[in-house]
């Protein structure tokens, strides 16, 4: 039998807990044993809970503990979870992780530490929740390039865009929405402003390439200034705003970004709704990869730390690619100035006459939005560097309200 621990009894690691116990036949077909939590590491008691024998409070009891063979960290969080983690690799002890902040930001270091050691740094559950994501570009992928991953990463704020267009209300309303359902936290500041998504696609990034970036080296907006102006103007144009991460590689090097940005209808994107997730990656073998489902929530992600869990035991992590993570050397991101898109741009404050002749005169061959209320021009730009980009933008004349880019 092997023996591991919890750490952090919450949504997740509760979720976790009772898995053992549930699909206990189907894990120890995938472990190749039995597996048992031994304990349950959290700062609370749970005097209701079946578990509440195994609840402890000093961490340790499970790093001196021999028979502990892995610990699963759902604490979220850096401190102390890379104090905990880092403390059980030490002590040869797998460790598998749901915690997305700790992997974007001490990923490099905690997987150079299992190695040493001999043992498992696992993370599935940190980007996508449910969806067999990370273990699918290791090991299936492994043979194929992953050129491109654009991507549905945060599941509030795909809630509240999906609220914003369905509902005709306002992101505030949506955001309060989210809230009263339990999808955003009290405070939705990591969600809203796209840290959470920036951690997410910094992680697959690594993934795919090998190299964590840094998170100051993401170029990421908030969504939290988006309008219903915005979410209409989308529609007329065929498509949905969406909070998309993306890496894409260049040269040697990639360009990571987190931003709002007009899906195309033609794009599956565009039709991820609610708080669904979905993943769209491009590879050199296969070309168009996607990746659709349930982003968060107590068994999609549950049930990805118990593969990884699996995966740590069976041994079967020691086949799958880039086990260890390269820090980015300098110049690996392309500056975000440097990167090329198409804008749609929303002005007010002048004639719609004026801003379009001005618009053609700065951008070239600009197409006019249909359906267009009045007193507004609105416009999509040809692909455009970033920095030739706002140097127009800031000749223009009246107000510029909104610029969003389209994917
Ligand atoms: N706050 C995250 C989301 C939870 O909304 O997607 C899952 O990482």
């Amino acid at each position: 039998m092997k023996k591991i621990a919890v750490i952090g009894f919450g949504v997740v690691g509760g979720g976790v807990v009772s898995l053992t116990d549930e699909n206990a036949a189907m894990i120890r077909e995938a472990s190749g044993d039995d597996v048992y939590v031994k304990y349950i590491l959290d700062l609370r008691d749970f005097p209701d809970s079946p578990y509440a024998d195994r609840v402890i409070h000093d961490v340790n009891i499970i790093i001196n503990d021999p028979e502990i063979d892995l610990v699963v960290e759902t604490m979220g969080g850096v401190n102390p979870a890379l104090a905990f983690s880092s403390a059980a690799l030490k002590a040869g002890k797998h460790v598998v992780t749901s915690n997305k902040e700790l992997v974007a930001k001490h990923g490099e270091e905690l997987m150079r530490l299992a190695d040493e050691n001999g043992v498992a740094y696992l993370y599935e559950a940190s980007v996508g929740g449910g969806i067999p994501l990370i273990r699918s570009i290791r090991t299936s992928l492994a043979s194929d390039t992953v050129t491109a991953v654009r991507g549905i990463l945060n599941g509030t704020t795909n809630y509240i865009l999906t609220r914003m267009r369905d509902g005709g209300i306002s992101f505030e309303e949506a955001l309060a929405e989210a809230q009263q359902l339990g999808y955003a936290e009290k405070d939705p500041s990591a969600d809203i402003h796209g840290f959470d998504a920036q951690r997410k696609i910094m992680i697959l990034t690594a993934v795919a390439t090998g190299v964590i970036v840094n998170e100051a080296d993401v170029y990421t907006e908030t969504m939290s200034k988006l309008t219903t102006a915005d979410i209409d103007a989308a529609k007329r144009l065929g498509g949905a705003v969406r909070l998309i991460g993306s890496f894409v590689r260049e040269g040697d090097g990639v360009s990571v970004s987190v931003c709002p940005r007009i899906v195309d209808g033609k794009n599956p994107l565009a039709h991820v709704d609610d708080v669904y997730n979905a993943v769209s990656a491009v590879t050199s073998l296969t070309g168009d990869v996607m990746y659709y489902g349930r982003g968060a929530g107590r068994y999609p992600t549950a049930g990805a730390v118990i593969s990884d869990v699996t995966a740590a035991l069976s041994g079967a992590y020691k086949t799958e690619s880039n086990r260890t993570w390269k820090k980015a050397p300098a110049g690996f991101v392309r500056p975000f100035a440097e990167s090329k898109n198409r804008m749609y741009i929303r002005v007010s404050d002048a004639s719609v006459q004026e801003v379009m002749d001005a618009a053609r005169l700065l951008f070239g061959d600009v197409t006019e939005v249909p359906g267009t209320p009045a007193g507004v021009a609105e416009f999509v730009t040809p692909i455009l560097a970033e920095e030739a980009a706002a140097k127009a933008i800031a000749a223009l004349p009246g107000t510029v309200e909104s610029v969003l880019r389209l994917l």
